[in-house]
């Protein structure tokens, strides 16, 4: 998606700020961007990742702006004009559950946690999911906003122990039946959702029509 931007906005070395408090998302984000030359780093508020109001509304990316209205209204003013800010929100939506936890899957997550969503699913065959990811880079009032999605079927019970939130009982389409807990860190972003939406971000600010 283009978005009017000026080529002379991404600069080849962008101070990237990115509004997490997710260290799994904060790699992954470095995995992307820094071999283009630019730094990212953790947005951080007298010290530490603020925490951000997600309003119950539910459309992903509708979320992911309110985030990046919140970053902007919490980094300093000089600041805001020499780096750029990045805001990313995801899910899991699940076929059968008629996309819940969707935009609820921070919650759903903190509260029923991956045991309960297979509960909730109990041994039903249809168990088709995906993941969706909405990832916006902001600077000097210009926006790209990307998304990924990742599809696969939830496992039928928790295995592995790496990645966060629904790794364990996730598996993706293309993967040979292993959840993404059981892949590497590379691995599992080289096909997921964030992986999909930063590789966009990535390939729309080095294009040379930006
Ligand atoms: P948020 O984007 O920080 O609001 O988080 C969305 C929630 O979705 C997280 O708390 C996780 O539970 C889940 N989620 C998003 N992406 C992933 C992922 O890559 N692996 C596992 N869970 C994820």
């Amino acid at each position: 998606m283009k978005l009017g931007i000026e080529s002379d906005t991404w600069g080849s070395e962008m101070r990237i700020v990115f509004a997490t408090g997710n260290q799994n998302k904060l790699k992954e984000a470095k995995e992307y961007l820094e071999p283009l030359g630019h730094n990212v780093e953790q947005l951080l508020v007298a010290g530490k990742a603020p925490d951000f109001i997600e309003p119950q509304i539910e459309d992903l990316q509708q979320v992911t702006l309110s985030k990046l209205e919140q970053a902007i209204a919490m980094m300093p003013k000089s600041e805001l004009s020499s780096c750029a800010i990045l805001v990313e929100d995801s899910g899991l939506f699940i076929d059968s559950l008629k996309g819940f936890p969707g935009v609820y899957s921070s919650y759903a997550y903190k509260t029923i946690g991956p045991r309960g969503i297979l509960r909730l699913m109990g041994q039903t065959k249809l168990r088709g999911c995906e993941y969706r990811a909405v990832s916006i880079l902001f600077m000097q009032g210009k926006k790209i906003i990307k998304t990924g999605i990742c599809r696969g079927e939830i496992s039928l019970e928790i295995t592995g122990n790496g990645g966060f939130g629904y790794d364990p009982i996730f598996i993706p389409e293309v993967s040979d039946g292993r959840t993404f807990s059981q892949m590497s860190e590379s691995e599992k972003s080289s096909m997921s959702h964030r992986g999909k939406s930063l590789k966009a971000l990535s390939e729309a600010i080095s294009s040379p029509s930006m």
